[in-house]
């Protein structure tokens, strides 16, 4: 794979993103990579878990490629936000527990990566939000539902509004992450215990207690359709060519609201 580094060892497959150039940011390419990847955690039957975490000490993800955002049209944002939103509810609806080693930036789809997981642990230096309103745009890959979903109405609508990032222990405040340690070694290793711990249990229970959390968070609700197509929408807008343009010219924003 070229965006990630695999390992497996004890049953447990660990992933991490490496994409350094681009803070790890999430291309189509990635997506179809880590699409494999959980394809493979659902149906290999000798692995019982994935710890997926990101290269360097700067960033998990640092969200969607914007590069890639800034050209698409309408139809392909559609598109996109859709296949985004199967794979991340694949990662949450997988019977085998998902663990999430945040070891810097969680942005954007980075952060929406991370709350698909069944368990976020971070580093102290970790910064999460949706700071997508930055671009002119919205969250697309589930995170206006479930970032409501962990920390609660208003927090998630002050968070997605202002774009404001918060740090590793906001986040444990809020609830967005479980555990916070000093460093990435750390990270692993808290990682690899809290893992361990789960696969030496029952895999039936376990994928029956995930199946029956998620019973209780129904997909197919209005608020991911609603999503997907406003995610869309944005895309259609004065503001989200100057929102992406601005970004990869290193300046600010002028929005018009047009
Ligand atoms: N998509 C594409 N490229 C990205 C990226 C993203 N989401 N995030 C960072 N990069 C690239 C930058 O363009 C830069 O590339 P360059 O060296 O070719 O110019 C490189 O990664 C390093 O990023 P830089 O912005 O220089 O690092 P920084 O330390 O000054 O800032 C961030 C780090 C994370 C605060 C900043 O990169 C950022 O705001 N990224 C976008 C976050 C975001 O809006 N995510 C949601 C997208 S929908």
């Amino acid at each position: 794979m070229k965006n990630f580094q695999i390992q497996y060892s004890s049953k447990v497959l660990t992933v991490t993103v490496s994409r350094p150039k681009a803070l790890n940011a999430l291309n189509a390419e990635l997506l179809e990579e880590l699409n494999d990847i959980i394809q493979e955690l659902y149906q290999n039957n000798d692995t019982r878990g994935l710890i997926i975490t990101g290269d360097g000490d700067k960033a998990f993800v640092a969200g969607a490629d914007i590069k890639e955002l800034a050209v698409l049209d309408r139809e392909q944002a559609l598109a996109l936000a859709r296949s985004g939103q199967n794979l991340f509810k694949r990662i949450e609806d997988c019977p085998k527990p998902i663990i999430a080693a945040i070891n810097g930036y969680a942005l954007g789809g980075g952060c929406e990566l991370a709350m698909a997981c069944h368990i976020r642990i971070a580093t102290e230096n970790a910064k999460f939000g949706q700071p997508e309103i930055n671009l002119g745009i919205m969250p697309g890959y589930g995170g206006t539902q479930r970032l409501t979903q962990i920390v609660g109405r208003g927090k998630a609508l002050e968070l997605m509004l202002t774009g404001d990032q918060i740090s590793a222990n906001e986040a444990k405040a809020l609830g967005l992450v479980n555990h916070v340690v000093s460093g990435k070694d750390e990270l692993m290793a808290l990682a690899n215990a809290i893992m361990n711990k789960i696969v030496n249990k029952s895999p039936l229970a376990v994928a029956s207690i995930i199946k029956t959390v998620n019973a209780g968070f129904d997909f197919e609700r209005a608020g991911y359709t609603a999503e997907a197509e406003n995610f869309s929408a944005c895309t259609d807008t004065n503001d989200f060519r100057e929102g992406t343009k601005s970004f990869i010219e290193k300046r600010q924003p002028t929005f018009t609201g047009r």
